[in-house]
């Protein structure tokens, strides 16, 4: 049974969930996939029915042709076959930041009726795919998701699952809610839970850590703005420490753009801690990753809990299956207890 889906926002992650549901489409479970069927789900089933974005270069275009466009740079891994899915101008508002004035170029005619075309298209789950900083813009599109009718899966740091006024109007309107901020497939929050929790469930105090991440794609361009980066660095951070009980040193988020690195994405990481006898320990780590297929994996699973969601009459947020797949979920669970009551979820336990 196909998945209606909306993006906001045909950028970088955009590009590789769409190329991700053609590539499986034709391979079904290859590797890749953390699960190739999700409670009757596979990744061909996802249908894109609207997409919505602000520059002129997408706007207009077949969603096949957009997420090929500049300044989307992340790798071309399946071509993708036209969609008969226009991308629709959406209403500007804080989307694009200073660092972006000069990267996205705004343009079109007049926005359109963002919950209206929702409707319309008969989406299901709209994804939320904005830049990080995009606070009103977000809310928008949360509220258009309400209006239509649709469960919202929120990809980026604005506070939509985790915040309590918003999660009560998903659950009042009997809808699913996801997020917040991707923790990707395999990248440097991932890494460095594990690292930190097997020290922690070692003995060893730790006392202080670092996450340096660079990359050369417009998400890490946008987050030179430190004011627009704040909830990033909130989320990242507190993916880390509240795996902890004591106050350590800290320092964590995207920390430069470096411009020849596309969508590449390197995490520097340090962990320091006292162990027996108070003797010191220390690991360091470098992550290098292709940044944007490490979101459109975990987004293809949220996409498929947010359907069985709304098959089972989930409303609200969907609290086992955000703690597993985001870094600033409502409810903060280990990723080994996250794990496995996303397994009891799709089995339909819970
Ligand atoms: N890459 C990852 O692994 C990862 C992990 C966690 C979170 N995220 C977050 O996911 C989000 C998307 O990342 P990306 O790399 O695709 O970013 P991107 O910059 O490539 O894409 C953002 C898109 O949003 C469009 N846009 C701006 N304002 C808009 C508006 N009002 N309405 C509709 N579209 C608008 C831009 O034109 C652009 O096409 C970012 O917030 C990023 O931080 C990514």
């Amino acid at each position: 049974m196909p998945i209606r889906v909306a993006l906001a926002g045909v950028g970088n992650c955009a590009s590789s969930l769409v190329q991700g549901v053609e590539f499986y489409g034709e391979c079904g479970d290859a590797p890749g996939l953390i699960h190739a069927d999700f409670g009757g789900y596979g990744i061909g089933d996802i249908e894109f029915v609207a997409a919505f974005d602000v520059d002129a270069r997408k706007v207009g275009r077949d969603l096949s042709e957009a997420v090929f466009e500049e300044p989307n740079c992340t790798t071309r891994f399946s071509d993708v076959p036209e969609t008969g899915v226009e991308v629709r101008l959406a209403p500007v508002m804080d989307g694009v930041g200073r660092s972006l004035s000069t990267e996205v170029r705004v343009g079109g005619d007049e926005p359109v009726d963002v919950s209206r075309v929702l409707q319309e298209s008969g989406a299901e789950v709209l994804v939320n795919f904005l830049p990080v900083g995009s606070s009103e813009a977000t809310a928008f599109y949360a509220g258009a998701s309400l209006e239509a009718g649709a469960a919202f899966v929120n990809c980026i740091p604005e506070f939509i699952a985790s915040e309590p006024a918003w999660a009560s109007r998903f659950e009042d309107a009997g809808l699913p809610v996801l997020g917040d901020d991707v923790k990707s497939q395999f990248g440097a929050t991932m890494l460095h839970r594990a690292v930190v929790q097997t020290m922690r469930d070692r003995g060893v105090r730790v006392e202080n850590t670092y996450q340096l991440n660079v990359g050369g794609n417009t998400d890490f361009k946008n987050m030179l703005d430190e004011e627009r980066n704040r909830t990033k660095r909130v989320s990242k951070t507190e993916a880390i420490t509240s795996l902890l009980d004591d106050e350590i040193g800290v320092r964590i988020g995207p920390s430069d753009y470096v411009e020849f690195l596309d969508d590449n994405k390197q995490a520097f990481m340090q962990v320091e801690g006292r162990k027996f006898g108070e003797t010191p320990v220390s690991v360091d780590m470098k992550l290098s990753v292709e940044d944007s297929p490490n979101s459109a994996g975990v987004v293809a699973e949220a996409i498929r809990a947010a359907k069985l969601g709304l098959d089972r009459g989930i409303s609200g947020p969907i609290e086992s299956v955000s703690a597993y797949l985001f870094k600033h979920p409502p409810a903060r669970m280990d990723d080994d207890d996250a794990r496995k009551l996303v397994e009891s979820f799709i089995k339909g336990d819970l």
